[in-house]
């Protein structure tokens, strides 16, 4: 698929925080948005994914904050814009296929409850993003990582229509299916209901939801206010 690049009327470039709940299509939006604009896009799920893989591989409890933010700090997490996504790196390893299995999507839904390991995650997004032409996706990123960004959207839909989506996605098994959508919602329930920097849309973002359009209706109303904000500047 071939996403022509918007022609910006300026050469500052934005930063664009995607905010919202599993399976709302954030990763798609901004890796197509990121490519019509020439920006990075960085999935910062990915980052809490990769530090729940490491208490695994190190056995590490998941409810073990000050073990885990020894763990990060020991530990290299790069992301790396790719078509389509990010390649994530730990420690030098890909282990981007690896960070999606259920049992490591789990742990990285439980590791980020802790505000000191989202502290350190916050700092490492906020360098990452310092020079701007940044997307970011993920739960805290209009209200916690880049409060000032230009533009901030809330990427919401049914709760039945993300399950399906997310299904399809990752090409579940029947037999698990049921599973896999109560994981989704326990997800959901914990990132909506944690103390530190739970998933609430900033007061200034821009609600979005897409439970009845599809991806290219959604990519052309960012695209649009993309554009809008381009041409304030
Ligand atoms: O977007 P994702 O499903 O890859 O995110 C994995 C987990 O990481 C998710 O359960 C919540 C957490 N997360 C977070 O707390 N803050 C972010 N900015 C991104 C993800």
């Amino acid at each position: 698929m071939s996403d022509p690049p918007i022609k910006p009327h300026s050469s500052r470039k934005l930063t664009i925080a995607i905010d919202g709940p599993a399976g709302a299509g954030k990763s798609t939006i901004a890796s197509r948005l990121a490519r019509k604009l020439d920006y990075v896009n960085l999935e910062s799920g990915a980052m809490y994914r990769a530090l729940a893989l490491k208490a695994i591989e190190k056995d590490i409890s998941f409810d073990d904050e000050a073990a885990l933010v020894k763990l990060a700090q020991g530990s290299r997490i790069q992301l790396e814009p790719v078509v389509g996504g990010n390649r994530t790196l730990l420690d030098g390893h890909d282990v981007s296929a690896r960070i999606r299995e259920r049992d490591v999507t789990e742990g990285a839904s439980r590791i980020s409850v802790h505000p000191k390991v989202r502290e350190w995650m916050v700092a490492r997004q906020r360098e990452m993003g310092a020079s701007g032409g940044v997307i970011m996706e993920g739960r805290d990123i209009g209200t916690k990582v880049f409060p000032d960004a230009e533009l901030k959207i809330f990427l919401d839909a049914d709760p039945v229509v993300r399950e399906q989506r997310r299904m399809a996605q990752q090409k579940i098994r029947r037999e698990v299916a049921a599973d896999v959508a109560a994981e989704l919602r326990q997800r959901d329930q914990r990132d909506r209901t944690r103390a530190a920097s739970p998933l609430v849309a900033a007061p200034d973002a821009v609600v979005i939801d897409s439970t009845a359009l599809t991806e290219d209706e959604v990519l052309a109303q960012v695209e649009e206010l993309a554009r809008q904000k381009l041409s304030q500047n």
